[in-house]
């Protein structure tokens, strides 16, 4: 299995200590930090455009780790390459879980030089997915319903989590196992027991020092 790799994800970020907790996250031991974009239709909530990921990029070191949870996945998986992700993640069921489409859309962001993650929502089957994982260098299991940060652990859905890490280690796949909601030091242990390799975290980082949950994840 791959080295671990925490993802703070900044929607959960104190916006009114804005540059002191720029300042720590981008001292901590986090390699990636997750930038969730929501377009307040595919999922009930709106966060940020692409010139906040420009402004975020000039002043963090880490992969900027882009979750667009948007309707228009090919517009704006464009909008945000444009803007500097490094890792694009889109929804599974934006493209309707057409298969065809979902590995085209992997193709043109890889074209573009950037790693390219597919997510599935808790009630969206990962299985169709799996036999095409040589060409998705991310798969991202939503373990909340997406929209907010803060909600409770799916703890089911690793059962997702072991069947792609199953499938990987049986092809030799270099796919990272990302997983995405309610982590924090006790659900990562279970996260990273079921084969996950990937741990974004909201609530858990920023609402206490940043560093030190960080550190306190990659411990686990
Ligand atoms: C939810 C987002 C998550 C969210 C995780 O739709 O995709 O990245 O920020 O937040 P926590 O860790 O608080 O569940
Ligand atoms: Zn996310």
């Amino acid at each position: 299995m791959k080295k671990l790799i925490i993802s703070p994800s900044i929607l959960s970020l104190d916006y009114s200590k804005t540059s002191e907790q720029l300042k720590e996250l981008a001292n901590s031991k986090a390699e990636w930090v997750h930038f969730d974009v929501m377009d307040g239709h595919f999922v009930p909530n709106l966060t940020f455009g692409p010139d906040m990921l420009k402004g975020f990029k000039k002043v963090l070191p880490q992969v900027m780790d882009v979750h667009i949870m948007v309707e228009d996945a090919k517009k704006y998986a464009d909008v945000f390459i444009d803007a500097g992700a490094d890792v694009l993640t889109f929804h599974s069921e934006a493209l309707q879980n057409d298969l065809s489409a979902i590995c085209d859309l992997c193709a043109h962001i890889r074209s573009r030089g950037v790693l390219a993650g597919v997510s599935v929502r808790p009630k969206t089957s990962v299985e169709p997915l799996l036999q095409h994982l040589d060409q998705i260098d991310v798969l991202l299991i939503m373990s909340v319903e997406p929209g907010f940060g803060g909600q409770a652990f799916m703890e089911d859905m690793l059962e997702k989590v072991r069947r792609a890490r199953e499938v990987i280690e049986q092809n030799g796949y270099s796919t990272r196992i990302e997983i995405d909601g309610g982590i924090n030091d006790k659900t990562a242990v279970l996260a990273r027991n079921a084969g996950c390799d990937t741990l974004v975290a909201g609530s858990y980082v920023f609402k206490q020092d940043i560093q030190s949950a960080v550190e306190s994840l990659l411990c686990q």
